[in-house]
């Protein structure tokens, strides 16, 4: 923070654009003094008071409540009256303010907010009353208020709706804003029309469950876990697009969303020293996936891993043919007896080697495991963290070397969801002669590559746009030749996408587990 020892400043980085006279955005660089309880919007205020009259903002309550203040501060959307300024300076006393993204922007930090308000008003929020109404109150009992996820405290901000990525390319979107809306009215008791809130909402299929927009609510709510129960509710009543509807029956049939026969779950691994993990003790029981076992380019992952463990010597076993469908998807699909039946199957099956570790291919299985099935027993982790901690314990040594530049794609399962952030980087970074560079979104602001939630068997119904083809462009704009990330969804979701826009020549998509077997 910069200051003569005794008045310490902050600088305000701020992005300024006046579309009637600017031809483009461009920062300006404002100080303030910087004093302990100051918020970003008092530093806001003073600067219109006293340096520049013409800095335009939108506030009003100043207390959190009406979300007028929302904007970008540090690339996370926060309301400025609640956002103090000295926990967003850097060394440098520098916090960069940008109006919200997804929205245009009618002067500096005001948006036009138009599209936010039309979705919202899709779900019809009002509550429909039923025709024999009391005398006096409705009265809710205290189980339905906690059963309504605190969704009422929603102040309208508009910080989900523009951290959404599928609203990034598709304003046709419903919105997180919105799915939290009509989540409130259909588990209200109040309300004799759930169907009403539900009609104009067919877009919902297009969340990805990437759950971008609770990260950055600022009242800590879950817009996007709400997709689930929405969905359910279709789900009830038949009403799912037609290519989730084969996922799920494939998955009720044959244990796998793929239509693949349950007895060639294991070819894959043909010829490999893998354990069956039910029969005798093991370090690790390899829980594989149905992506990674069925797909031929996700299978390459699976066998990575199997030569890696090999190679640290890790005695990895699997459930053999007692492993089907985490039920990850099906939860995100909104499938809930499916679900249900799939953990009750697999904790059966999980709880039963003599080890007290599951180490998991994809990231929608350990996120599952970690926060879905109750009765585990076992310890569940992603295999970037196990593979971490043989790196960090000198049980899994590089030989090899990969001389590449690399770039690396949070899977939202991994990162967004679970806060594994470091271990892929710390085992990129092992790895003799990998230049790892970041991408302009990564970590907590990482972008989906769109293959979550579903998506993986359901188009969407934004035309032409794809964030996977996004973010391949980004991180071909890195100059990395390798793309790599940790998911196999993320994997065939990035790879079609370098196919698509023919980039080939350019960057190709790997997991870290094939350069970890890559540089053994
Ligand atoms: S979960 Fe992701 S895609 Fe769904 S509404 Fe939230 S931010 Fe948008
Ligand atoms: S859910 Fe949270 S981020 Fe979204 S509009 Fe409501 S308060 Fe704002
Ligand atoms: S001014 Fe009302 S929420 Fe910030």
């Amino acid at each position: 923070m910069s200051g003569n020892g005794h008045t310490k400043t902050a600088t305000l980085r701020i992005e300024r654009f006046n579309p009637d006279v600017d031809e483009k955005p461009a920062f300006e660089e404002l100080q303030v003094e910087l004093v302990p309880g100051k918020t970003v919007l008092d530093a806001l205020l003073e600067i219109k008071e006293e340096q520049d009259g013409s800095l335009t903002f939108r506030r009003s309550c100043r207390h959190g409540i009406c979300g007028s203040c929302t904007m970008n501060i540090n690339g996370i959307n926060m309301l400025a009256c609640e956002s103090t300024l000295t926990d967003h300076v850097n060394e440098e006393g520098l916090v960069m303010v940008r109006p919200l993204a997804s929205v245009p922007v009618i002067k500096d930090l005001v948006t036009d907010r138009s599209s936010f308000w039309e979705q919202y008003q899709l779900i019809k929020p009002w509550l429909t009353s039923p025709e024999d109404v009391p005398e006096k109150e409705f009265l809710i009992s205290p189980e339905e208020v906690n059963s309504l996820s605190n969704a009422e405290r929603c102040i309208n901000c508009g910080a989900c709706y523009s951290a959404c990525p599928v609203i990034s390319i598709d304003k046709g979107f419903v919105g997180p804003h919105a799915m939290l809306k009509a989540f409130l009215r259909v588990s209200d008791s109040r309300d004799s029309n759930h169907d009403v809130h539900m009609t104009d909402i067919e877009t919902l299929w297009d969340c990805t469950t990437c759950y971008m927009c609770a990260t950055q609510c600022p009242k800590d709510l879950e817009p996007g876990q709400v997709a689930g129960t929405l969905r359910s509710l279709l789900v009830e009543e038949g009403k799912v697009p037609r290519t989730l509807g084969v996922a799920l029956t494939s998955t009720f049939r044959n244990k796998n969303p793929f239509e693949m026969m349950h007895a060639d779950r294991l070819a894959w691994a043909e010829g490999l020293p893998l354990q069956d993990g039910l029969a005798e003790p093991v370090d690790a029981l390899y829980f594989v996936c149905c992506l990674a076992c069925y797909d031929p380019r996700a299978q390459k992952i699976a066998q990575a891993m199997v030569s890696s463990m090999e190679a640290a010597g890790v005695n990895l076993g699997t459930l053999g043919s007692e492993e089907v469908c985490c039920g990850s998807e099906m939860q995100r699909i909104g499938e809930m007896g499916l679900f249900e039946m799939m953990v009750e199957e697999l904790t059966e099956s999980i709880n039963k080697p003599q080890t007290q570790q599951v180490v998991t291919t994809s990231p929608h299985c350990f996120d599952v495991f970690s926060n879905h099935y109750p009765d585990l027993n076992l310890n569940a982790e992603h295999y970037t963290q196990y593979v971490a901690r043989l790196i960090a314990d000198g049980q899994l040594a590089f030989k090899g070397e990969i001389n590449k530049r690399v770039t690396y794609h949070d899977p939202c399962y991994l990162g967004i969801q679970n806060n594994v952030f470091d271990e892929p980087r710390t085992i990129l970074q092992s790895i003799p002669g990998v230049e790892l560079v970041e991408m302009e979104r990564s970590r907590k602001q990482s972008l989906c590559c769109g293959g979550g939630g579903g998506r993986m068997w359901f188009e969407g119904h934004a035309s032409g746009a794809h964030l996977s083809h996004e973010r391949v462009r980004e991180a071909v704009s890195t100059g990395a030749q390798i793309l790599a990330t940790a998911c196999p969804f993320c994997l065939n979701m990035l790879d079609d996408a370098i196919k698509t826009l023919a980039l080939d020549d350019q960057i190709e998509v790997k997991d870290i587990m094939e350069l970890v077997v890559e540089a053994i």
